[in-house]
């Protein structure tokens, strides 16, 4: 494992592949989880998690005292929870299913509700179940992707407005289908105490040299405005997602 420090709020950790890329995070996670009584983490969607939850519903299964242990969603499509397309049934699939978590401490997001009704309910339902610093939940875990255009949780560089909403949930819309996702707004993401970007292969690589060496038009990227106002930003990376960068 290679590690960069960029400064003292954010640290790249490059592996060498994805499996080992979400074996580091894992294990930061699971430091973490000894360190606190109790975590509040809010998940990513898409692709890329399914490695990590799937080696924390079997290797690191035991580890866990699942009890201490709160979900939440970073971002949810506005579907059903049984619908493919959902962040929440590939959790269920991938980790949920195979864990000894109390339903109580999985905080799905409605997707089958109103979504701008869910971002409110959401939003609301954060402010209560979570501490709060200036005037905004603090999660303890944020866990990003970044999309092949730069967008993060469900923040797309089409509706930069959200990346400093005022809000604490709001609707983003996925500029190709149109897909509307609830989605914390930038602000929040910013407010967690650890804050970690999970991105691995190579259809990452052009946006993480842009972001990193600040290239091109790196600031219409969401990804490139997640600085941590109080915590600490990582990057798990494999060698193929920094395969432009360094
Ligand atoms: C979502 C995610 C989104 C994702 C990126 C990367 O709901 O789709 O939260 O932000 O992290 O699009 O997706 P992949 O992991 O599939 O590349």
């Amino acid at each position: 494992m290679m590690v960069f420090t960029a400064n003292y709020k954010m640290e790249k950790r490059i592996f060498d592949t994805p499996q080992a890329t979400a074996r580091g995070f894992a294990e930061h996670f699971l430091k973490l989880h000894k360190e606190n009584d109790k975590l509040s983490i809010a998940l990513s969607g898409g692709s890329t998690p399914k490695i990590l939850f799937d080696l924390l519903a079997s290797e690191f299964k035991a580890d866990f005292d699942w009890s201490k242990i709160h979900l939440y969603w970073g971002d949810e499509r506005c579907v059903p929870p049984t619908d493919d397309d959902s962040n929440y049934k590939m959790t269920v699939d991938h980790l949920i299913s195979e864990i000894d978590i109390p339903s109580s401490n999985v905080h799905r997001v409605l997707g089958e509700n109103d979504p701008e009704g869910e971002a409110i309910r959401y939003g609301e339902k954060l402010a209560n179940d979570l501490s709060e610093q200036v005037g905004l939940p603090v999660f303890d875990i944020v866990l990003l992707g970044i999309g092949g255009d730069g967008h993060t949780a469900s923040i797309f560089p089409h509706e930069m407005g959200l990346m400093t909403d005022k809000r604490v949930c709001v609707i983003g819309t996925n500029p190709d289908s149109g897909q509307k996702r609830v989605t914390l707004t930038g602000p929040v993401i910013n407010n967690a105490k650890v804050i970690c970007f999970l991105a691995t292969g190579n259809g990452k690589a052009e946006k993480i040299d842009e972001i990193f060496n600040k290239k091109d038009n790196y600031l219409a990227y969401p990804a490139s405005h997640i600085h941590p106002t109080h915590g600490n930003l990582f990057w798990y990376l494999d060698q193929e997602a920094v395969s432009k960068s360094i």
